[in-house]
């Protein structure tokens, strides 16, 4: 346990639908022995300041290069007033392109001081060939040793100086053409994934349809489903699947910035 002396709080904040990037988040936060507070974004949608001796560890997916655009308009409402902040987005073995930068441009928007950053890998929530149990005890070993390293720069008072790899503009986001479905057969109309759903694309009064328009393919929804009903489905993702995990089945490994 790394203890940060006089600093107060850790803050777990982390938009998440498939856990993967909350499994990361968590990790690198227990390493601090502070008191732990969580915003878990798929459900936080509030305004809240933290304070200038406080720790945040922020982690996002990867969404087609960028973070979630919900997951971006939630956590602009979370303002730093200085306090520290780890950044890490995390992918699906395939490319991170301008994610990491838009992740630390928005942090340091809210005035937190970014100290680290990292993209980590973890299994790819689409595309379920990819990067298949991951992270893996390789990945938690760098992950520990990344937040050893920010403790140190915490210690030292030292903010990030590395230049996170991307451009400015970002790549424009984009909708993924796949189909999500549900199988009516399957379903118990237990409306968890209308309640986790943070696009509201999911209608109480019928789980069964999904409104494509509204749906980001977060995949919370299929994540959440005790019943396994919920699927992509259809041609589109049937003919990218094998060609996508071949392209992208060779290991990549964690990069981290200090
Ligand atoms: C809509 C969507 C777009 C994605 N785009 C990318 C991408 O551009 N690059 C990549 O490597 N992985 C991509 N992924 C995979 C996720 O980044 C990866 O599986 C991540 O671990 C998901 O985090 P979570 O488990 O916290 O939801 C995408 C996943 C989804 C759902
Ligand atoms: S319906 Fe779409 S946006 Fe809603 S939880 Fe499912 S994948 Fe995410
Ligand atoms: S979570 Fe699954 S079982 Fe529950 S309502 Fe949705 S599709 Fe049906």
């Amino acid at each position: 346990m790394l203890s940060g002396e006089s600093m107060s709080k850790i803050i777990e904040i982390y938009f998440s639908p498939s856990k993967t990037t909350k499994k990361v988040v968590k990790q690198v936060a227990g390493n601090f022995d502070e008191i732990t507070e969580s915003y878990d974004l798929l459900s936080f949608n509030d305004e809240k300041e933290f304070a200038n001796d406080d720790i945040a560890v922020v982690g996002m997916p990867v969404f087609a290069g960028r973070i979630p655009k919900t997951g971006r308009e939630r956590l602009s409402k979370l303002k730093g007033n200085n306090a520290k902040a780890i950044a890490i987005t995390n992918y699906g073995n395939a490319h991170v392109t301008d994610a990491l930068l838009e992740l630390v441009d928005l942090l340091r928007e809210n005035n937190f001081d970014v100290i680290g950053a990292a993209t980590t890998i973890s299994h790819h929530s689409i595309f379920d060939g990819v990067a298949v149990g991951r992270p893996d005890s390789e990945d938690i070993k760098k992950i520990n040793e990344f937040a050893e390293k920010c403790h140190e720069k915490i210690k030292l008072e030292k903010s990030l100086e590395s230049k996170i790899p991307g451009n400015r503009p970002y790549v424009e986001y984009k909708q993924l053409p796949f189909k999500i479905s549900c199988d009516e057969s399957l379903c118990a109309f237990c409306y968890d994934c209308a309640s986790i759903c943070p696009e509201n694309a999911i209608l109480e009064e019928d789980p069964i349809s999904t409104n494509l328009e509204k749906c980001s393919r977060c995949t919370a929804c299929i994540n959440i489903c005790p019943e396994d009903a919920r699927s992509f489905t259809g041609e589109a993702f049937e003919s990218k699947k094998p060609e996508f995990e071949k392209a992208n089945s060779e290991r990549k490994e964690i990069e981290i910035y200090l």
